[in-house]
């Protein structure tokens, strides 16, 4: 585990607002039945656990600003130091019942992610990083896998879904990568989907059309963890494109390879 005071902040900021999620998590499931669903009160509990984590680290670090998923940008003092944050990754999951979502909390210095924490309050798995630190699942120190042949790796990605993204491209990638992975997965959460990389669960993930939140706090986890990260170009671009690629570096290098010939 990391003990230093940054952390310490990170991961009492995330264990709260993870409180809140599950005992919100808790009534969505009664709400199922209904047939307008719980829609209105999901979004509720997603503005709750922002709210929270908005005023622990402001209690914590005044002078910091922040990139919200729900409620935009705050300027802070110090212009060097942003939290980007996702209360809920995995809305839908929450939404319908389905019980995989992390809280995300990064902390960005002069716009590089340099502390990452995720936290799934279902399974209570805290996935934590800080640059130079190396990355931690609750208190076991996590790596990356070391499969190096794409035939043995399973991977996981994320799909277009309504209203967003290129259908006939992830077509294209699908056809593509499908027959030459060991299993290709979609969870709907990039975040956990990025900590799960860094655990060595998944070998390897892409996905376009990322928020900054959906992302932050995973590179770090992943480089932490001693894998490697880029957008699809190959370059360090990820959070001003939106779109990543992660494994280790023959995993990720081969996928990329496959995602630029699709
Ligand atoms: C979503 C999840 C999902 C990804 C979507 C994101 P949200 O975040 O990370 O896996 O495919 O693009 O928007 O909306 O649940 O915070």
């Amino acid at each position: 585990m990391i003990r230093t005071p940054l952390m310490t902040v990170m991961v009492q900021a995330v264990r709260k607002a993870g409180r809140s999620l599950i005992r919100d998590f808790g009534e969505v499931e009664n709400l199922q039945v209904s047939l307008k669903g719980p829609a209105n009160f999901v979004s509720n509990a997603d503005r709750k656990a922002e709210r929270i984590l908005q005023d622990e680290l402001t209690k914590a670090r005044p002078s910091y600003g922040f990139i919200m998923e729900e409620s935009g940008e705050v300027d802070g003092a110090d212009e060097s130091h942003r939290w980007i944050i996702d209360p809920l990754d995995g809305t839908t999951n929450f939404l319908h019942g389905i019980p995989l979502f992390c809280v995300s909390l990064a902390l960005a210095r002069d716009g590089v992610p340099v502390a990452g924490v995720i936290y799934n309050p279902v399974t209570d798995e805290l996935f934590v990083a800080e640059k130079g630190a190396g990355a931690f699942m609750n208190d076991r120190r996590i790596r990356v896998a070391a499969r190096r042949n794409l035939a043995d790796a399973v991977v996981c990605c994320g799909l277009p879904h309504m209203g967003r993204g290129d259908f006939a491209q992830f077509g294209r990638e699908y056809a593509t990568i499908a027959p030459k992975v060991a299993g290709l997965r979609r969870t709907g959460t990039a975040a956990l989907d990025l900590a799960w990389v860094a655990a060595g669960r998944f070998d390897a993930f892409w996905e376009r059309g990322l928020s900054p939140w959906d992302m932050a706090a995973g590179i770090v986890l992943v480089r932490e963890a001693g894998g490697y990260v880029s957008d699809l170009d190959g370059g360090d671009k990820m959070l001003a494109k939106g779109d990543i690629i992660v494994g280790n570096d023959t995993v990720r290098r081969d996928l990329l390879a496959l995602v630029s010939k699709a």
